[in-house]
């Protein structure tokens, strides 16, 4: 059984001091959370081939690690493998340069045990454990380095939801999705206006293949119908059974012939290539691997092909206490200040030629826009 977790967060420093900091084994003890104690058990502390002994406290737990340095990009990356018991893992560090001064750091770690071990509940509470860790050694560096992120620091029980939650809270959610979304209206959330601006930055033709990235229900179809016309195509991708059941029933109601539901974790889905565009509506920074599924779906565009998000962000000015009151709102939607260090249009402007952001709502929503080169890369 082959079980993954992976993080991100910003800080502003530029990207070798980062990247020298946390692979620097005098260091450990200062930011891995859930660092006991431990040795260098090579004659070179840190770099290829470099070992290390250590003791992890995970949650209740204490448990001996062994691991070593398998690859090294030094400035960059940094790749270890390990053993915890019988579960062997690999880890990884690397670094983002993502504007002057400001880097983004991301950690990935990845075990594999017998299914006997844990069993499917015992992997998740497991995985929840690593999270946690992760989620807050990436907080001491950012205390370390000064995050990049807003002035509504969060705290250690504002983490963000994992996919199985995510499935679950939207599971329960799914029958009355569409009602409770547009109470939001009353808070003078135009959601109807935003959809329809993120459909028009699509810049679809008549014919065109797009992908919807988290369609849950389909209440984009209607709007994306009217772009690509019968002889186009849409491919809705989510991760819950039942949201997608109520998209089959929006699909078949409508009678359009021409919608595709896939239901898989957007982090796992083979994007067809040569797709005209890509929407993600309140849904991609859901996932912890938003980053990575943005790159996979750049490579996968059309030359001049778009790629458009449309979700909350953290708002620079509003006082903590209105921030914090917002998230609660929207908690039972799996929005949490976790997930609001989670910025889309930084992936955009990595990995697609033109990008750009432009922030609703008074900067607590945002539409991101990124356009693939003429020629695939
Ligand atoms: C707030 S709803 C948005 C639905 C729709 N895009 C809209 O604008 O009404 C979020 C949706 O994202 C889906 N989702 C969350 N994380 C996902 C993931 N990792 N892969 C695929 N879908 C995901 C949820 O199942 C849910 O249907």
């Amino acid at each position: 059984m082959i079980s993954h977790v992976e993080r991100s967060a910003d800080v502003t420093a530029d990207q070798r001091p980062v990247f020298e900091y946390a692979t620097d084994p005098a260091r450990f003890a200062d930011y891995v959370a859930g660092y006991a104690s431990g040795r260098v058990t090579t004659s070179a502390g840190t770099g290829p081939g470099a070992s290390y002994e250590w003791v992890a406290e995970l949650g209740p737990l204490r448990l001996p690690v062994v691991e070593r340095v398998v690859t090294w990009d030094g400035g960059r990356r940094a790749d270890y493998e390990g053993r915890v018991g019988p579960v062997h893992f690999g880890s990884s560090l690397w670094v983002d340069d993502v504007g002057p001064g400001r880097s983004r750091v991301h950690v990935r770690i990845e075990w594999t045990h017998p299914p006997w071990l844990l069993g499917r509940v015992g992997d998740g509470l497991v995985r929840r454990l690593v999270a946690t860790e992760v989620e807050r050694s990436l907080a001491r560096l950012e205390r370390a380095f000064g995050p990049a992120s807003s002035r509504t620091e969060p705290r250690s029980g504002d983490r963000a939801f994992e996919p199985d939650e995510v499935a679950r809270l939207y599971g329960k959610r799914a029958a009355r999705y569409d009602f409770e979304s547009r109470l939001y209206r009353l808070i003078g959330f135009r959601i109807d206006r935003y959809r329809q601006m993120a459909v028009d930055a699509l810049a679809l033709q008549p014919g065109a293949t797009v992908v919807e990235i988290g369609c849950g229900t389909g209440a984009n179809f209607p709007l994306l119908e009217r772009a690509v016309g019968r002889a186009g195509r849409i491919i809705g991708v989510d991760l819950t059974e039942a949201m997608l059941e109520q998209a089959r029933r929006r699909v078949l109601l409508e009678g359009w012939p021409n919608v595709e539901l896939v239901r898989t974790d957007a982090a796992s889905f083979g994007f067809p290539s040569g797709v005209n565009g890509i929407l993600s509506t309140f849904a991609l920074t859901l996932s912890p691997e938003f980053d990575a599924i943005i790159a996979r779906g750049a490579r996968a565009l059309a030359p001049g092909g778009r790629w458009v998000v449309l979700d909350m962000k953290m708002p620079d000015d509003w006082p903590p206490w209105l921030v914090r009151a917002a998230v609660a709102l929207a908690r039972p939607y799996g929005v949490t200040l976790g997930a609001g260090v989670r910025h889309p249009w930084d992936s955009f402007s990595r990995c697609l030629p033109r990008s750009w952001m432009r922030e609703l709502y008074l900067g607590a929503a945002f539409l991101a826009v990124g356009v693939a080169g003429q020629r695939p890369s």
